[in-house]
């Protein structure tokens, strides 16, 4: 089967690649001419596990390809997937649909077969009804199929995500578009993931539901671990506890600095922004967004009380261990650490910071911060040091080493990442998450 995607991103790209992967015939389509001359050297937009490796034998087998040609691109292809961005809208917070209209809009004017048009965007509600408008308004001469299917892979994990996942979710109103969508997941069904057919409109509220349950999730066991420490308890504990009662479910109940990325942050508003437009509200999901982002400042505030408060901690020097939103990705996007770098800097502490792969997107949205090479180099000299993102580099550090390098053994670990008893005993000042005994 051929199939287009429209859109090499993280999405698209990931997407392209796995479906090659199973045997399909993929063209990925981008208008960004670097992008894709970049991709047909073999050098991938993003920092993914697995997926350099992934593109260059699927390529290299001729069942993936590249090109800036919407049109010849889609020639032939059953499934046309719209796999574009759909970022936050300045001003209000609705998603900028733009980019997917736009493609629609394309496709409609150079569909030269019957065809069906997929949304992997993550697209508000009706956005499927607008781009099957826009479709029949460009009047193609050829049957199409507008159908919904959003993408439930998380960075770092993508490539097992989307070959292994929980669930496959399909909104579509008609029998051409479920049985060409059934074709796409066929290598699918052999690894029995549930695929479920629904319609068009709950399918895209799926997406949104699902990141803004998670989301909900993080954050009320962030708030448990501010009243653990309040309280004298451990928000691991309870977590597990909590967590081995089947209802509940014991994943996306760590404890940390607040949720960040390209799609939590992004999905709440716009939900919102439904819920408004709608006139139904979910109270749940406002109380959310702002407890996550007061969480992000309070975590900055967290470091400088560990310096000894306000006044103590003017000129003293903090180092930052990760700056990425999650481990094994270069996305800065919403990372918690911007906020702590600025609460930082307007403390009058200066940070001094290491990522494994992070500091170059970094740097411009905490230009005041001294990216180094390595952790220690990051670490010499300073008064305090924050885990921010939980690398597997930070979870074996050399404790005896840095307290010979750094002015004052003092670890804020916002991703309990160390148990309170080895830092304690090996001479640490050691603060984590919602472990206050
Ligand atoms: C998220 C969802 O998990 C995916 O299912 C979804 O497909 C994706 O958004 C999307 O809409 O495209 P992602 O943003 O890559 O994936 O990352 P997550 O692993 O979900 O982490 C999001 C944030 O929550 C990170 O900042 C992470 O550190 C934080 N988090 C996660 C916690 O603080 N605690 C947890 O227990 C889990």
């Amino acid at each position: 089967m051929k199939i287009a995607m429209v859109g090499s991103g993280y999405v698209g790209l990931v997407s392209g690649a796995c479906f090659a992967d199973f045997g399909h015939e993929v063209v990925c389509i981008d208008k960004d001419e670097t992008k894709i001359q970049r991709l047909l050297h073999g050098m991938m937009p993003i920092y993914e596990p697995g997926l350099a490796e992934l593109v260059e034998s699927n390529v290299a087998a001729r069942r993936l390809s590249f090109t800036t040609d919407l049109a010849e691109g889609i020639a032939g292809a059953q499934a046309i997937f719209i796999a574009v961005g759909t970022p936050s809208r300045r001003g209000d917070g609705h998603a900028d649909l733009s980019y997917v209209y736009a493609v629609a809009q394309e496709v409609g004017e150079h569909l030269s077969n019957d065809a069906v048009i997929v949304t992997k965007s993550t697209v508000p509600v009706g956005t499927g009804d607008e781009v099957e408008r826009i479709l029949r308004e460009c009047n193609p001469g050829h049957r199409f199929s507008v159908v919904s299917n959003p993408e439930f892979l998380r960075e770092g994990a993508a490539i097992g995500d989307f070959k292994r996942p929980d669930r496959i979710v399909i909104g579509a109103e008609d029998d051409f578009g479920r049985s060409v969508m059934r074709e796409v997941y066929r290598p699918l069904f052999l690894n029995e993931s549930p695929i479920l057919f629904v319609s068009r409109r709950s399918s895209e509220l799926t997406k949104y539901a699902a990141n803004a349950f998670l989301a909900v999730k993080i954050t009320f066991i962030n708030e448990m671990a501010d009243l653990c420490e309040k309280v004298g308890g451990n928000v691991q504990d309870v977590a597990r506890g909590i967590g081995l009662d089947n209802r509940i479910g014991s994943k996306f109940l760590h404890a940390g600095p607040g949720y960040g990325g390209s799609c939590f942050p992004k999905d709440t508003l716009a939900l919102l922004k439904t819920a408004e437009d709608y006139d139904s509200p979910v109270r749940i999901v406002e109380a959310v967004v702002k407890v996550n982002d007061a969480r992000k400042r309070a975590m900055g505030r967290k470091v400088v009380d560990a310096l000894g408060g306000a006044e103590e901690a003017r000129g003293k020097r903090v180092a930052m261990l990760g700056l990425t939103f999650k481990p094994n990705t270069d996305d800065m996007r919403d990372s918690p650490s911007i906020a702590i770098a600025q609460t930082l800097a307007d403390a009058g502490v200066t940070v001094a910071a290491y990522d494994p792969e992070g500091m170059e997107q970094a740097q411009p949205l905490m230009p005041q911060v001294d990216m180094k090479q390595d952790p220690y180099a990051a670490i010499e000299g300073a008064d305090a040091i924050v885990l921010v993102t939980e690398w597997d580099a930070f979870r074996a550090l050399d404790l005896g080493r840095i307290k010979a390098i750094a002015k004052a053994p003092v670890l804020v670990d916002l991703r309990n990442v160390y148990k309170p008893e080895h830092l304690r005993e090996a001479g640490f000042t050691y603060l984590s998450v919602g472990r206050g005994t």
